[in-house]
């Protein structure tokens, strides 16, 4: 380990020990042959020796105080101290001040905004300087309700500064969802702006906000509008070095009992993985244009969007717009213009591209595209090879990376990009002991990333983390194929069938429903809901087809929109009075 206490790590990118190849040549058999061989003794070798491994991933870290111990019994970075906000700002406002953090699109096409980490580091200070005056402390939770700007990360920034947790809720989701997490969470404090646009429309989060303020009446944390922020007085703002078990964030997400799950991580550890995990399988180059189309309220957002590229003291285009908003070539258009390297979006957002035709894409130039990432839902062949062959020209590998809210960062991707299995999510990252069990994708060992604990729930140590994903082996590399519960995936988000059911329970000319997933083209899966009226119902079936629509809507978001709706006397069941969901999946299929 290096010591860099004290110091400032000088050229960051360049100077640090990490596990890199050359650059993919995948047309290149023999290389992608000997890659292939080098990876499998590198891995083998990093899970034999995990310590040893994340060891040499720790040198790029500034340390206020080194850690005493890269792992030990459940615990990473013994003694150590840092702080994400020092490593992803406050040093790079140092060294390279006038470089470009972020480029902010929005969704009105007129308008782009540009960052550079010395002003960042400004803006943050500004914010950490409200939240002091807020009372924040750390350990203390701050809500956000704020789409994907640069304000919004300035803001999670300023938590990292002071050592407080951010709590982001995607600004899309509805007024309950916001409410359940802020009560859930105890958060102290409300970040979100007046308005926001999508798709050309804009949206009145004031309207949200006060009614989120009725439902929580008492326990409604104070509101801060994030649209005007005052300049910070002369004064110190000391920044809190947090040790290996203080706290960064809760996200939360859909579980298997259909709970939504309030996930924790800790700083120091997250930082390391989700540091190393992006060095190694995107390889970056100082001075590339990093492009990631995830909102912040998501895990993608929260890892490869904030805290990566910023640790890295790279230049990120950040968009809170849609893809199709004025025309489905939005992407295309600030690629082309921004000269991005490096793209990570999501198959959904593929899929539905393609069906616009290949033009909006070839008649930009994307040749400064070098490598294309995917992430959230499996990439099936038709959207891989549209990357593939009409986005990425054939020259730019698939980076196609699996992991979870649960996992911080990529547990699985195709490491080095020997192989190019289409539709295939790869390889484990080094120091992480993957297998398949019973068909589910399991960890067998302990890796920096992993969550610290589910917020209100007593934790229970595993050594075998199950991921509820299902998997095989392809030519000795993995596939996800799908879920073990009844989550699901509709355009990359984690929904859950009994979100759905608890909400349709809710209504009283609904005495028993029952939702299922299916298989779709654009958004990978979608929903059918099965209803059992009350006798007594007078509503006609469109007229409780809006109702249901506007309840879902209301209840989870735009986001919960079923696909169709089909209305029987009787649910199938089972003797033993368990719903017979293959049933009703197989009539959801031929309906
Ligand atoms: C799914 C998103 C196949 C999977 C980062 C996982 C994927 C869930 C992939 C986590 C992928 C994510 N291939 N499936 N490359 N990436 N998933 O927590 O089912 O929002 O369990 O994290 O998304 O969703 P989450």
């Amino acid at each position: 380990m290096l010591h860099l206490t004290g110091d400032i790590v000088v050229e960051v990118l360049n100077t640090c020990a990490m596990y890199r190849f050359d650059e993919p040549m995948i047309d290149d058999l023999v290389n992608a042959w000997e890659r292939d061989s080098l990876y499998q003794k590198w891995h083998k070798a990093s899970v034999e020796n995990v310590k040893q491994f994340w060891s040499t991933q720790t040198d790029c870290i500034y340390w206020q105080s080194l850690p005493t111990d890269v792992y030990d019994n459940g615990y990473w970075l013994i003694n150590g101290k840092s702080n994400l906000y020092y490593n992803c700002v406050a040093r790079h406002a140092i060294q390279t001040p006038d470089k470009v953090a972020f480029i902010n699109y929005y969704d009105d096409p007129s308008m782009r905004k540009t960052i550079t980490y010395r002003e960042l580091d400004i803006l943050v200070k500004k914010v950490v300087y409200l939240l002091i005056q807020k009372g924040i402390q750390k350990g203390d939770v701050v809500a956000f309700f704020m789409p994907t700007r640069i304000i919004s990360i300035a803001s999670m920034l300023a938590c990292a500064y002071i050592g407080a947790l951010h709590m982001v809720v995607f600004s899309g989701f509805s007024a309950d969802v916001l409410a359940q997490r802020i009560k859930d969470s105890n958060a102290k404090l409300l970040l979100t702006l007046p308005t926001i646009r999508r798709g050309g429309k804009e949206i009145d989060l004031v309207k949200t906000i006060n009614e989120v303020s009725k439902k929580l009446a008492d326990n409604m944390p104070e509101v801060l509008y994030m649209n005007d922020i005052p300049d910070v007085p002369n004064v110190s703002l000391n920044i809190e070095w947090l040790n290996n078990q203080d706290e960064a964030f809760i996200l939360y997400t859909s579980g298997t009992s259909g709970k939504f799950k309030g996930v924790v991580h800790a700083t120091l550890p997250y930082m390391l993985y989700v540091s190393s995990t992006f060095k190694n399988i995107f390889a970056p180059k100082p001075d590339d244009v990093y492009f990631c189309t995830s909102d912040i309220g998501w895990i993608t957002g929260h890892s490869y969007l904030v805290y990566a590229p910023l640790f890295w003291g790279l230049t990120s285009v950040i968009f809170d717009g849609t893809p199709l908003y004025p025309t489905p070539e939005r992407y295309w258009e600030i690629i082309e213009r921004e000269k991005v390297n490096i793209f990570y979006t999501a198959p959904t957002a593929i899929r539905s591209l393609k069906t616009y035709g290949d033009e909006y894409v070839t008649k930009h130039n994307l040749s400064s595209l070098r490598v294309l990432g995917s992430v959230g839902e499996p990439i099936n062949e038709t959207a891989w090879n549209w990357y593939f062959h009409i986005v990425g020209q054939k020259r730019c590998p698939i980076i196609d990376t699996w992991w979870q809210t649960e996992t911080g960062g990529f547990i699985l991707a195709p490491l080095r990009n020997m192989s190019q299995q289409p539709c295939v999510a790869g390889r484990p990252f080094y120091g992480v002991n993957v297998s398949i069990i019973d068909n589910q994708l399991v960890i067998n060992n302990a890796w920096p990333g992993k969550y610290k604990r589910i917020l209100n729930q007593n934790g229970m140590y595993n050594s075998v983390y199950k991921s509820g994903d299902t998997a095989k082996l392809v030519n000795g590399e993995i596939k996800i194929t799908g879920r073990i519960d009844d989550v699901i995936n509709v355009s990359g988000h984690r929904l859950c069938t009994a979100d759905f059911e608890r909400v349709l329970s809710t209504m009283p000319e609904i005495i028993e429903s029952a939702t299922v997933a299916i298989p779709h083209e654009i958004t990978g899966q979608t929903i059918v809901v099965f209803a059992v009226l009350a006798s007594d119902t007078i509503s006609t079936h469109e007229e409780l087809n809006i109702k249901i629509q506007q309840q879902l809507r209301k209840s989870i978001g735009a986001i919960a929109k079923p696909h169709k709706i089909i209305y029987l006397d009787d649910l199938p069941k089972t003797t033993t009075g368990k719903i017979e969901r293959h049933k009703l999946r197989e009539l959801a299929l031929n309906n």
